[in-house]
């Protein structure tokens, strides 16, 4: 969302991270698995600190990138994350297995839309992230948004989708329907009673949304 330079100075200045965050980083790069860019998961990380979680939900673990990168950054907290993707889990279990953090994360194995009762039974949290099927953003919201306590923060990811909301002239049709959708969820999510939400357009944009007391 930064322009180009500004976006590469800021990740010039973050320090460097475990060997075998580099190497998921490279994994994912070849593999084409879309896991969160380096500036977006600063700052969520950041918000994480902050917000001093001890109990997160993930929707969308793909690699276990993000899980791990919260587990290192939040050694007492533990994470729940759900993938459905066979090989995906096959590989992030691999890369838990050989992380130090591994032993924080529990993985669901299976849809986000059909595995509520075991979410249930880790809950409640502090965070949830969300950073799966953007199409769908609407429907997790509404399941896990149960689970978060009173001072919980949603965070979701890719709300502004590489700028195309604001395209007006898109090609694909697939494209398009789900650029409508996620327009939908974030005015749905601006003005849901309950929350209070802030977009920044930080990496794809996420959406940080705070409980109303
Ligand atoms: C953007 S990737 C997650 C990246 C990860 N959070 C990271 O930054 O390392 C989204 C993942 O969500 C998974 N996914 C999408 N819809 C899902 C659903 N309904 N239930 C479970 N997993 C889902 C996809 O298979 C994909 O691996």
């Amino acid at each position: 969302m930064l322009n180009d330079k500004l976006h590469s100075y800021i990740e010039e200045l973050i320090p460097g991270r475990e060997p075998l965050f580099i190497e998921m980083e490279n994994y994912a790069k070849e593999n084409k698995v879309p896991i969160m860019e380096l500036v977006g998961i600063e700052a969520l990380l950041q918000l994480l600190r902050i917000q001093d979680s001890k109990k997160i939900l993930e929707v969308g673990t793909a690699i276990g990138y993000s899980a791990l990168r919260m587990a290192e950054a939040l050694p007492k907290a533990s994470i729940v994350t759900i993938e459905r993707d066979l090989e995906r889990i096959q590989v992030a279990e691999e890369y838990m297995g050989r992380s130090k953090h591994g032993e924080q994360i529990l993985l669901i194995k299976g849809d986000a839309l059909e595995v509520e009762e075991l979410v249930k039974g880790q809950a409640p949290y502090d965070t949830i992230f969300v950073d799966a099927a953007k199409g769908q953003y609407k429907k997790f919201f509404e399941i896990y948004s149960k689970y978060l306590k009173s001072d919980g923060i949603i965070i979701t990811d890719n709300v502004l989708f590489k700028g195309l909301v604001t395209e007006s002239e898109i090609e694909s049709k697939r494209i398009r329907n789900l650029v409508k959708k996620i327009d939908g969820f974030n005015q749905w999510l601006m003005n849901h009673p309950d929350y209070h939400t802030v977009i920044l357009p930080v990496g794809d944009g996420i959406a940080i949304s705070k409980k109303k007391r």
